[in-house]
């Protein structure tokens, strides 16, 4: 019987990248079946990795132990009630493995009787060839093969993660997550940077409808909002409303630059992070009723007592309610000053947006050169941070050309750099021939016309920085710029 896994569910049985895993499939190096791997399949092309069955309990002892606040562990466990649907579901497949054992079991039985019986009248030819079947089948059955032991803690830790987690396909996108804790799809969603639509988050609006395709939901908030009988039984749901019992097929519109409408917020400063005189960063906090919706690499107006300034995001979409701006200091800019004087913790701030269409491509499976001037690190580090949040690219590289505020978050992109394997982070100093550091950078890519490149500055940059990368064979329609000079 053969037992087939999600890409998705490999990549972290084996704890490699989904990306890594891919380049396997298309090296011919793991075959793969509808998208699926076969356990045999997955032990033989991993037959050293430790499967360590004991590890998510531990991580769940260790979250009781550390007696983390009620709110806190609520949001690590799932659902009671998903807890129960799924141990059911488990419980299910246990009896049906069970019943199967026994059924073969009494084939052996009856076979080892019908040998007994048609032997008597054989030849002593067949009467041994018949002995040597029986006693073939008896020594395979009272032996167990090393190789089902390995699959059988394999099944059990895939079983773990199916209590505790469960794997999300979204249709038309084919974008993948998984829910984990008590999140609900929405959740989920955006927290692993899939942007579906959505309005309030709370069961009101109904703008994020959408239908079941397959596998099993269960409701794990009360909503206000009514569904018409027909849409019930079409399967729709809210996904603010309801979180998954089994890996599910959900169809739901994700949302382009274009889909997402401008919002206003008030929000308050949760802190001001001033890296260097020339450079901080503005945290936000949205209310928890009104998140602000956007895609990474987009921009937002912020105005405080009035006074107002459009910036990149620096964050990712799926940081919940979190907004960071990167706001460089200017000379007489009230904005500004009022950022690196007056502005505290819980002081009110407007927001409005997102505004922009420098995001990124989510359809290109390319490796992907990401080049910040200056300030423009900022729509750089969002657009980063949303890839890795969607596991895009097959590789990243970003290359830092400093400006007078130097490398301001050096120790982040190094961070980076050392837990990632697909990404590289090349920093470079200032300069005053920008046009030979570039050249530099494009004589490193042989073959740029495999690339995507995001890049952030001002326009005289940008547009500098084209056309060396195109004089060296990038695409034209593969250059992604964001004008930071607006
Ligand atoms: S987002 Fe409003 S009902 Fe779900």
């Amino acid at each position: 019987m053969s037992h087939l896994l999600p890409l998705s569910r490999v990549a972290k049985l084996v704890g490699q990248p989904r990306h890594a895993l891919q380049e396997m499939i298309r090296g011919g190096v793991l075959a793969t079946f509808d998208g699926m791997v076969e356990l045999d399949e997955l032990l033989r092309v991993f037959p050293d990795v430790k499967w360590d069955d004991d590890a998510e309990f531990r991580r769940v002892q260790e979250i009781k132990d550390k007696a983390f606040a009620k709110r806190v562990l609520e949001r690590a466990l799932p659902d009671k009630d998903v807890l129960v649907a799924r141990l059911n579901a488990l419980g299910n497949d246990y009896a049906a493995a069970k019943a199967l054992l026994l059924h073969y079991g009494n084939v052996m039985t009856w076979l080892d009787e019908k040998i007994d019986e048609i032997e008597e009248d054989q030849s002593a030819e067949t009467r041994h060839a018949l002995h040597t079947v029986r006693a073939f089948l008896l020594r395979n059955l009272a032996e167990v093969p090393p190789d089902a032991v390995q699959a059988q803690a394999t099944i059990a830790q895939e079983r773990i993660f199916k209590i505790m987690s469960a794997h999300v396909t979204i249709q038309p996108s084919g974008h993948e997550f998984y829910v984990e804790g008590n999140d609900t799809l929405l959740e989920a969603a955006l927290r692993n940077g899939v942007s579906l639509n959505y309005g309030c988050s709370n069961g009101n609006c109904g703008d994020c409808k959408a239908r079941v395709l397959s596998g099993e939901v269960t409701k794990v908030h009360a909503h206000d909002y009514v569904l018409k009988e027909a849409e019930k039984e079409a399967g729709v749901v809210l996904l603010c409303a309801y979180a998954p019992v089994n890996d599910v097929v959900i169809e739901a519109n994700v949302a382009g630059a274009r889909d997402i409408p401008v919002q206003q917020l008030t929000a308050k400063v949760k802190s001001i992070e001033v890296f260097n005189p020339h450079m901080a960063a503005l945290h936000i906090l949205a209310p928890r009723s009104q998140r602000l919706r956007y895609l990474g690499g987009q921009s937002v107006d912020v105005s405080i007592d009035g006074v107002k300034g459009r910036y990149a995001i620096a964050s990712c979409p799926c940081e919940d309610r979190h907004i960071e701006i990167q706001i460089p200091r200017r000379a007489d800019d009230a904005f500004v000053e009022s950022v690196f004087g007056s502005l505290k913790a819980n002081d009110v701030v407007k927001v409005e947006g997102p505004f922009g269409e420098f995001v990124l491509d989510e359809d290109s499976p390319r490796p992907v050169i990401f080049l910040a001037f200056g300030a423009g690190f900022a729509p750089i580090k969002s657009l980063i941070q949303h890839a890795m949040s969607l596991e895009l690219a097959e590789s990243m590289d970003l290359h830092w050309l400093a400006d007078e505020a130097g490398h301001y978050q050096d120790n982040l992109c190094r961070a980076w750099a050392d837990a990632l394997d697909n990404f590289n982070y090349l920093p470079h100093a200032l300069t005053d021939d920008p046009e030979a550091v570039l050249q530099s950078i494009v004589m490193d890519y042989p073959d740029l016309h495999r690339f995507d490149v995001y890049a952030a500055g001002t326009a005289t940059q940008l547009e500098q920085a084209r056309r060396h990368f195109v004089a060296e064979g990038l695409h034209e329609a593969r250059w992604f710029a964001g004008v930071m000079d607006t």
